[in-house]
């Protein structure tokens, strides 16, 4: 599974690639409102941070000016991926931008068949958002199952992106259902790493190497 962190905060973002364990980014219009900072010029400075996919995401609404939009951004840097929302419109200038060889993320997916739509349109990445379905009710996991069952039916190249994700439980489940990706807010991937027992553990691991009176180096 490929690690994404889902935020426009370089800093956060400099911190996480110094781990060597991100794979790319995700932003989007209130992430980067929270950033405070010029849209273009974050996502430059990202696109330096990171080798994998940054998402930026289109403004526009309208076909014509999203694929003005969608370019414009593209331009920033070869690893620029540009983000639609899953509206007809934003379908159509998914199918003009990835034809045009530009890597698009369909966001804003809340069911099954917007996001076999989103494949049928190319999209380099769909983004189911997990947590938003949780917030109403509904599984957001069983979305993920169910993009992977029919991703998998036709072969489909789109890779499932996990969004909204709000836990560590998201991760791993999103992991057993078979997300390619998961964009994950930087403080829950960095809980990744802790378990009580493991501090536990090293702590008594360490105080009976001291016994020892050994040195390895
Ligand atoms: O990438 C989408 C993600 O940022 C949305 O998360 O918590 O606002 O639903 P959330």
């Amino acid at each position: 599974m490929k690690f994404f962190a889902d935020t426009a905060d370089t800093d956060e973002i400099r911190d996480l690639a110094d781990i060597g364990l991100l794979d790319g980014v995700t932003t989007n219009p209130s992430l980067v409102h929270k950033s405070g900072r010029d849209f273009k010029q974050v996502i430059a400075e990202i696109c330096e941070l990171v080798e994998g996919p940054v998402s930026a995401e289109v403004a526009a609404t309208e076909f014509d000016s999203m694929v003005a939009e969608g370019r414009e951004l593209a331009g920033i840097a070869d690893n620029v991926t540009i983000k639609v929302p899953l509206t007809w419109d934003g379908l159509k200038a998914c199918r003009v931008l990835s034809q045009g060889g530009t890597m698009v993320n369909v966001t804003l997916c809340f069911n099954a068949n917007q996001a076999l739509l989103a494949a049928k349109a190319g999209a380099t990445f769909i983004s189911p958002f997990i947590g938003r379905l949780d917030d109403i009710g509904l599984d957001g996991m069983e979305l993920i199952e169910e993009i992977r069952e029919i991703y998998d039916n036709y072969a489909f190249a789109t890779e499932i992106l996990a969004a909204s994700i709000r836990s560590a439980n998201h991760v791993k489940y999103a992991a057993m259902a078979g997300a390619d990706v998961a964009t994950v807010p930087p403080a829950v991937l960095k809980g990744l790493v802790k378990h009580p027992l493991t501090d536990k553990g090293l702590d008594a691991f360490l105080a009976d190497w001291g016994k020892t009176g050994q040195k390895i180096i």
